[in-house]
């Protein structure tokens, strides 16, 4: 949800914050901007649309020539996309940029009204700029702690001063932001993709901790204005794994990522064959403890969620209630010592995911994440943390991340098992032994990608279609469904498949598309029992379902075959089919399949 960067050494800065930019349009696509010292003052160019907006008027008006500057693209949530709400804000005095939401905007605009000020924007942001040039009498340091005693809310700021050519201002609290550490020359940015060309050493900056940084230099401090020392953190990625390598999008490189980013995150984590967690200080005693089990998390991260509840309950038999983090805090959960809160998120950053964590820990849970992002705030905040390893995940629509939140449900399904005594230790290896044959599972499977684009061939002109499934399947069918729609902007639902015949079976027409998943044995007859009766009225089937499953050939329109593999462990390969339909499907509506409308892919606001 927007995303911000810095830039001060000898290259040309201008330059630097656009390709740093461009690292981050992930994060937000409404408009962009920069703002760079020159000549004596802050050159400020911005534009309404994505970057390649401000690219064409920085061609046209004159690229600011300069040294240090910051930079932001921008999800709205303050005001519509449009020149006047994109960042940078200020006055040419003092210039800011900012991910997150000022809560108490409108009452600090109230005191600044009254104080004379005019605002040009409807964004929260501005009301900072105009508090900062309000207080300010000539020491940042002092402004910039004034500032953050008055603001309320989640913010990463980049702020520089005309009266300090040589040093941009960082601060952060709940919005992620790390300083790129170079030679003569610094970075900050939201993420560590926008710095990975430059640097892949960084700092990352506490909540309410300041940083002052020069081009030889780095300065942190805190509102007592007490040194900070830092722990140096090197990035393990390289530039390869933040570009797209020769596909046509990254969503298409990330999905042909997942055998690896699976074998990945296994790698290293069993003792005796058994999955272990020890290095994240989880002991099987502690986790065995647990009566009941909590999975919070939004979007794809909460179907993984759902898949993790299905499968520790089947193998594990322990109670799981998954929850969509927005939920999860206001509705004042039963939750207390005693219990297992797992927090699932891609980029560690999600706001209600992490304010679900932090009332997990006030009301006396033990809480555990499951992040991608190392050093992320829900990593940092959670008492446990298990990372997993897809590697910068850049598409707005998740494939490999799930994937590897999968992957890290199994593991756990597994162990817990074991240690409750469900499963002998000989039962657990032999799961393990065929979870780690999916790698090359889904390998196989990505390569036959004709049908696929045949299938989304027929899908693209629907004007709304329904995913269902019962069990796992129902699982990934919610996932099937929210993918597709994500990025094709296809209406779409997924249905518990018994289910549609209390309601939803109305309104299927002629040629509607409905999409089951039949992977569960013991559920394939009832499935088919439902396509029929959508077939019937009229739906166009297409059905995923196992090698060896017997269906008649009047089922389904279109079927597509999955290897033949344990129940339980379906949801690792479906995953495959309905990525690869959604992306397909968008590709051919000539969506920006990476960059949907209206999304962005960290959201640190409620
Ligand atoms: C959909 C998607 C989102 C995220 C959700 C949570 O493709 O990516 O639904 O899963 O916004 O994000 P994280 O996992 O970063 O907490």
């Amino acid at each position: 949800m927007c995303g911000i960067v810095g830039y001060i050494g000898n290259r040309d800065c201008a330059q630097v914050l656009m390709d740093a930019l461009s690292k981050l349009e992930y994060r937000g696509y409404d408009s962009a901007g920069i703002a760079v010292h020159e000549n004596g003052g802050i050159s400020v160019v911005k534009a309404k649309g994505n970057l390649q907006m401000l690219r064409d008027k920085l061609e046209k008006g004159g690229t600011p020539q300069g040294h240090c500057g910051i930079g932001h693209t921008r999800w709205a949530t303050h005001g519509e996309p449009s020149d006047v709400n994109s960042h940078p804000h200020g006055n040419g005095k003092i210039e800011i940029v900012h991910n997150g939401i000022i809560e108490n905007y409108r009452e600090i605009k109230e005191f600044l009204l009254h104080k004379g000020y005019v605002f040009e924007s409807e964004t929260d942001t501005e009301t900072v700029a105009k508090l900062l040039d309000y207080y300010y009498e000539g020491s940042p340091e002092d402004t910039i702690i004034k500032v953050l005693g008055l603001i309320r809310g989640s913010y990463a700021l980049g702020m520089v001063f005309k009266d300090f050519p040589d040093r941009i201002f960082a601060v952060r609290k709940d919005s992620p932001l790390i300083i790129g550490v170079g030679e003569n020359e610094n970075f900050i940015a939201s993420d560590v993709p926008a710095i990975l060309k430059y640097t892949r050493d960084y700092y990352l900056i506490e909540s309410d901790e300041i940083a002052e940084i020069k081009m030889g230099s780095i300065r942190i401090f805190d509102i007592r204005k007490e040194a900070v020392s830092k722990e140096l953190h090197t990035a393990t990625w390289d530039v390869d794994a933040a570009e797209k390598g020769g596909y046509e999008h990254f969503m298409l490189k990330e999905i042909h990522e997942q055998p690896v980013a699976i074998a990945k995150t296994i790698a290293g984590r069993f003792k005796d064959g058994i999955p272990d967690f020890s290095e994240s200080g989880i002991t099987a005693e502690m986790l065995g403890k647990y009566k009941r089990i909590y999975m919070v998390a939004c979007g794809t991260a909460m179907h993984a969620g759902l898949v993790g509840k299905y499968l520790i309950e089947k193998l594990a038999r322990v109670e799981v209630t998954v929850d969509i983090a927005s939920e999860f805090r206001y509705r004042s959960p039963l939750i207390g010592e005693g219990d297992l809160v797992i927090l699932i998120s891609q980029s560690g950053e999600t706001a209600d995911t992490l304010a679900a964590l932090k009332l997990s820990k006030k009301l006396g849970a033990d809480t555990l994440s499951v992040v991608n992002v190392i050093g992320s705030s829900i990593a940092r905040e959670s008492d446990y943390v298990i990372y997993t390893h897809a590697g910068p995940e850049i598409s707005v629509a998740s494939t490999k991340a799930y994937s590897v939140q999968l992957t890290i449900m199994y593991m756990l399904a597994f162990q817990l098992a074991y240690v409750r005594g469900v499963i002998d230790a000989d039962q657990c290896r032999e799961y393990v032994r065929k979870f780690q044959e999916i790698p090359d599972e889904i390998t196989a499977l990505l390569e036959d990608k004709e049908q696929y684009q045949y299938i989304a061939s027929k899908l693209m002109n629907a004007d709304s279609l329904l995913y269902i499934g019962r069990g796992l399947d129902y699982a990934t069918s919610m996932e099937g469904s929210l993918k597709l729609k994500e990025i094709s902007y296809i209406h779409s639902e997924s249905y518990a498949a018994g289910e549609l015949k209390h309601g939803t079976i109305s309104l299927i027409t002629e040629g509607m598309p409905v999409i089951a998943i039949a992977t569960q044995e013991d559920l394939l007859e009832k499935t088919i029992s439902n396509v029929l009766e959508v077939k019937a009225r009229g739906a166009m089937v297409v059905m995923l379902c196992k090698e060896k499953a017997q269906v008649a050939s009047n089922v389904a329109d279109y079927m597509i075959r999955l290897p033949d593999c344990e129940d339980f462990l379906a949801p690792m390969l479906t995953s495959i089919p309905i990525q690869l339909l959604a992306y397909y499907t968008a590709v051919l509506k000539g969506r920006d399949v990476d960059k949907p409308r209206n999304l962005a892919k960290s959201v640190t606001v409620e």
